[in-house]
């Protein structure tokens, strides 16, 4: 007898890996009998994918187990679990948080999944699975249904920063990289099923380390010599062990390494970045960014900045203002500081108001909107090559440039994976229009 295909519904929050995480979900549920479904209305099972990297994760999480009330009365058979970074910090708590809800999964606990959604379908128990696998090598294989010609692959889990105001090492346990060889064998296979970019995902990319020994820079030179792929992107550097070496190779191996970085700098004060524990002075950062201009020029540079961290004064803010001003982001993210559980800032007294926090957002976002501007507009006339990724209408197709600017061009019957080279018509901050040259 064929068995009921059961539909299965994940929203996600966050960030790239946990985009990532949701893939491997729906991928191993498909496998044990589960239907990905577009609406919580069809679904058996929904699936919450946390973030916690900000403010009021709980509460987004309970507002929306909270809109499933109704569907979990017409339904008794509905299973609601959440997994993700809130998951993995309250654990049971959110049980007892939530009544609605029926399990909870952690960030290392998605290869079970099968076998918890199965007894939780199968009894009426609230469930808990939030341990983190400590002595398990990180040995997985990319699980993604469709993939397009531009993927993420994992390269390494957790992270041992522990800058004070980030809950990502308690979220996502200590860092584990994936074996060198293996990530070879899946970068091949996945270039078999059409794709021609890859993403390296990572907290601390630049702290890959094999379990032969490969550090990151020969992790990148790996990949670009014994794989057919056509682009490498990675996310996220830190810069204080973004090095020499990985520019020179990033220069060397151009036609293939992408020319982007994101580069988080989260203050331009030293004190300030003292007291987060990122391991670097604004001159070293600015050395850095000198370092990597010189050997790539016209590099595409985005960082992330945290605003009103506990005890920033003016002047400090002003040292951010000023080192945004110099180095000339092509793009910024940036956050209010928010005080997140286990971190060691949150404990601190000297925390800032909520209006003061806005305020220097609001004046870093000022600054920074005519630089990216400007930034885009340089990009007028000139030459790029474009990965085409999507086909729109009336022949036009869109793709991304290697410095990761997306264009729009017209190419009748072009296809998904060539690259075109064009020329930039018209720049506007989201999209650029290009003609073939
Ligand atoms: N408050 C505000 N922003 C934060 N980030 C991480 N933790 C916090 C926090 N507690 C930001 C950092 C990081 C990005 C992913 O999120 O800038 O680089
Ligand atoms: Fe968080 Fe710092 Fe690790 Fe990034 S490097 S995930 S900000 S602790």
């Amino acid at each position: 007898m064929e068995l009921m295909q059961k539909g299965v519904y994940i929203s996600t929050y966050g960030c790239q890996m946990n985009v990532n995480d949701t893939e491997r979900m729906y991928s191993l549920l498909e496998m044990s009998n589960y239907t990905p479904v577009t609406s919580p209305e069809q679904a058996e099972l929904i699936i919450i994918n946390s973030c916690s990297v900000r403010e009021k994760p709980v509460h987004k999480v309970s507002s929306e187990v909270g809109r499933y009330r109704e569907l979990k009365k017409l339904n008794p058979r509905l299973r609601i679990g959440v997994g993700g970074c809130v998951a993995q910090q309250e654990k049971k708590n959110l049980l007892s948080d939530i009544p609605l809800l029926d399990f909870v999964f952690g960030t290392d606990n998605i290869d079970t999944l099968p076998q918890l959604v199965a007894d939780v379908a199968a009894s009426d128990e609230k469930m808990v699975s939030a341990k983190f696998e400590y002595t398990k090598p990180y040995q997985i294989e990319t699980l993604i249904r469709n993939p397009g010609v531009s993927t993420f692959v994992n390269i390494t889990k957790g992270c041992d920063n522990f800058c004070t105001f980030c809950v990502v090492p308690y979220t996502r346990g200590r860092e584990r990289s994936r074996p060198m060889s293996e990530l070879v064998k899946d970068i091949q296979t996945l270039v078999k099923r059409g794709v021609r970019e890859v993403t390296l995902l990572g907290q601390n990319v630049n702290s890959y380390t094999s379990d032969c020994g490969a550090h990151f820079g020969e992790l990148l030179k790996t990949l670009a010599l014994e794989t057919d792929i056509l682009r490498i992107r990675y996310t996220t550097s830190h810069p204080k062990d973004f090095n020499q070496e990985l520019v020179d190779l990033s220069a060397q191996y151009r036609d293939k390494i992408c020319d982007y970085i994101h580069l988080p700098v989260q203050s331009g004060n030293t004190e300030v970045l003292q007291k987060m524990n990122r391991g670097y002075s604004r001159e070293e950062y600015l050395e850095k960014v000198e370092m990597i201009r010189k050997a790539i020029p016209g590099v595409n540079l985005s960082t992330d900045i945290i605003v009103g961290f506990p005890g920033e004064t003016e002047a400090q803010f002003q040292d951010t203002l000023s080192l945004v001003e110099q180095v000339g982001y092509d793009n910024i993210y940036a956050f209010k500081y928010s005080p997140r559980p286990f971190t060691k800032a949150a404990r601190w007294t000297d925390q800032l108001t909520d209006a003061e926090k806005s305020d220097r957002l609001e004046r870093l976002f000022a600054l920074q909107r005519p630089i990216s501007l400007k930034k885009s507009e340089e990009c007028k006339d000139q030459i790029y090559d474009v990965l085409v990724e999507e086909l729109k209408e009336n022949n036009k197709v869109r793709g991304r440039t290697s410095s990761n600017r997306p264009v729009v061009f017209e190419k009748p019957g072009a296809q998904p994976g060539e690259v075109y080279k064009v020329r930039v018509v018209k720049t506007r901050p989201s999209q650029m229009e290009a003609v073939l040259v």
